[in-house]
């Protein structure tokens, strides 16, 4: 088992194209979720490790997760709750997805796919209460959209405008 955290890990089983694997991001991983990045033009739309990570270890509001792929840092999230996730979620019973990325060596593998078919069954691992997962994404990130609507979240028709940012969907996943 690699880099446990509360106990919670989640696989994808053996798979083509290696096994995907959900956990808290915890010391032993550090430093190789913060080697992480999506392609330069595409930090805009999730941030990196080196931003998003530290704030997350710091605030128990939020968990950082590393994607693992045949156990090796592949991907980032980060799962936000309670008031300080901001009005889009509820403060009890609902989680904020943050800083979604695969690593740019990594895209186009079904990794991101993988991952969040997983999310439901680690959130409720985490956290039983949970039964609504939301994230925004930005109306001209057409592949994060697509990855997202395939991975079964639904537009909740609200709209977002991110400071410093373009306008935003808000999209939702009962779990
Ligand atoms: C969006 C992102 C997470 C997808 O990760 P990924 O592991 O490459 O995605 P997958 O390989 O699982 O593919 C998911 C879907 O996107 C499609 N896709 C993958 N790479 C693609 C590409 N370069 N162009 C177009 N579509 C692509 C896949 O075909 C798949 O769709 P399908 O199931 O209909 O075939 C990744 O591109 C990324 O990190 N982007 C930058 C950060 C970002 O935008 N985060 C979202 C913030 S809200």
């Amino acid at each position: 088992m690699v880099g446990t955290v509360d106990g919670s890990e989640l696989t994808a089983g053996a798979a083509p194209g290696g096994e995907v694997t959900l956990v808290v991001v915890d010391p032993a991983l550090r430093a190789q979720v913060l080697a992480l990045a999506p392609h330069p033009p595409q930090r805009r739309w999730s941030g990196v490790p080196g931003d998003t990570l530290g704030p997350a270890e710091r605030d128990p509001a939020q968990r950082p997760v590393a994607i693992l792929l045949d156990g090796r840092p592949a991907g980032f999230l980060v799962l936000h709750g309670g008031v300080s996730a901001g009005r889009f979620v509820r403060p009890h019973g609902e989680l904020l997805i943050r800083a979604f990325f695969v690593d740019a060596t990594f895209q186009g593998r079904g990794v991101a796919r993988r991952a969040l078919a997983l999310l439901p069954g680690f959130v409720r691992a985490l956290d039983p209460t949970v039964t609504r997962l939301v994230l925004t994404v930005n109306v001209e990130n057409e592949h994060a959209q697509r990855t997202y609507t395939r991975a079964g979240f639904v537009d909740t028709g609200a709209r977002y405008q991110r400071p410093g940012g373009g306008p935003q969907l808000v999209l939702e996943l009962p779990i």
